[in-house]
């Protein structure tokens, strides 16, 4: 058949059928849409109801709870990773508590051996330098111990909101080193002994990774966009070692947060949508196992009430990589930036009076 015969035969098809079938055809397929599209939103709204106000919170029996494993904490002597570690000790596992200070560190390792009676070590640890010592030091600590859990809590943001072409080089180097360097070694240290417990246990018990993201790296954040970037780097590593690492029993998942009371926040006062650090890591544990927010991802959860309405609200309408977001969020930033730049000019002022002050 010659290719005018063909043309000349979709032609008389098309022709034999009638526009009143044309349309009829094009409603439905509309329809039909329609349907799918509403029955995949009514199903995500009912699981994400299901998952943040009515299912039970998370057994953490499964992880080995009261039976001496024991849970690793980065950033742990303050904000959300203190609130982690004092959290898993009172569900009853040992803490490995790393950060920088270590006089914060053992005055916390007290607290939670007298309080909660469980095995606690520390490791001091500038996340920040990438030094191999510190690694190898994690190593010495943590080899003979049943670990079953990790916490990927340390991270760093922007002193103040900033332009990236202002960025400084060390403020840049700080937050990758910390964000992404350094807990990926941390996870490459920790997981290996996360896998040799859970087969001493013949895999009756399970691992937990989870690793602290944030609305930052859910919506591209201008003013905050090396921060930005590296959650969002995060994001998409966690997923892909949720996926290696389910057939070795341990559960891996990416915690997505919008503000939480702390000093990296400087946020003091909490309120409905920004709670402090024990009601958010309350919130984290009881929904292991659950995206509650975040319906449109693998392997991540965003657990706190108002933060899961919203992840949901902004993803089911103006979607997290719109135009839209994108420009009210610069928005935003740049008036936290405008402010933060006049409580410093503020400051600087005061100490100047105040030297001119002490000369006189
Ligand atoms: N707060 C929020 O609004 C919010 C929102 C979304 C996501 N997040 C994420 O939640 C995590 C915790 O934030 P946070 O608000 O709890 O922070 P935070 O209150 O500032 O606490 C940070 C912790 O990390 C430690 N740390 C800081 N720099 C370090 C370094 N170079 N090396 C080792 N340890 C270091 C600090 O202890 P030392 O100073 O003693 O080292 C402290 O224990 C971060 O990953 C953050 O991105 C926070």
């Amino acid at each position: 058949m010659s290719s005018i015969d063909i043309f000349k035969t979709i032609d008389s098809l098309i022709s034999s059928v009638s526009t009143n079938k044309v349309i009829y055809y094009v409603l439905l397929v509309a329809l039909l849409t329609g349907v799918f599209k509403l029955t995949t939103f009514l199903l995500s709204l009912g699981t994400l109801i299901l998952e943040v106000f009515i299912k039970p919170a998370t057994d953490f029996k499964k992880y080995g709870a009261n039976s001496g494993k024991f849970a690793v904490v980065t950033g742990a002597s303050d904000g959300i990773g203190k609130e982690f570690a004092l959290q898993l000790a009172k569900r009853g596992f040992g803490l490995v508590l790393v950060s920088r200070t270590q006089s914060k560190l053992e005055v916390l390792a007290t607290e939670i051996e007298s309080k909660y009676k469980v095995d606690t070590r520390i490791v001091t640890f500038d996340a920040s330098t990438d030094d191999e010592s510190n690694y190898a030091n994690l190593e010495k600590v943590i080899y003979d111990l049943p670990i079953t859990i990790l916490i990927n809590n340390v991270g760093q943001s922007h002193s103040i909101p900033v332009p990236f072409l202002e960025t400084s080089t060390k403020e840049l180097k700080d937050i990758i080193t910390i964000n992404n360097i350094a807990t990926l070694r941390i996870t490459q240290i920790v997981t290996p002994r996360i896998i040799e417990t859970v087969n001493k246990f013949d895999s009756k018990i399970k691992g937990l990774i989870l690793t602290m993201g944030s609305f930052g790296g859910l919506l591209p954040t201008p003013y905050l966009a090396t921060y930005s970037g590296s959650k969002a780097f995060l994001q998409s590593w966690s997923n892909a070692l949720s996926g290696e690492l389910a057939s070795d029993n341990i559960d891996v998942e990416l915690i997505i947060s919008y503000l939480v009371t702390s000093s990296m926040s400087k946020i003091k006062r909490s309120s409905a949508t920004i709670p402090n650090p024990r009601d958010f890591v309350n919130s984290t544990l009881n929904k292991v196992g659950s995206r509650s927010g975040a319906q449109e991802r693998y392997g991540t959860s965003t657990p706190y009430w108002s933060h899961a309405l919203m992840h949901f609200g902004i993803a089911n309408t103006v979607g997290v990589y719109s135009k839209v977001a994108n420009s009210l969020n610069l928005k935003m930033h740049e008036s936290i930036r405008k402010r933060a730049l006049k409580k410093q000019a503020r400051l600087a002022n005061k100490s100047k009076e105040s030297a001119t002050d002490k000369v006189e």
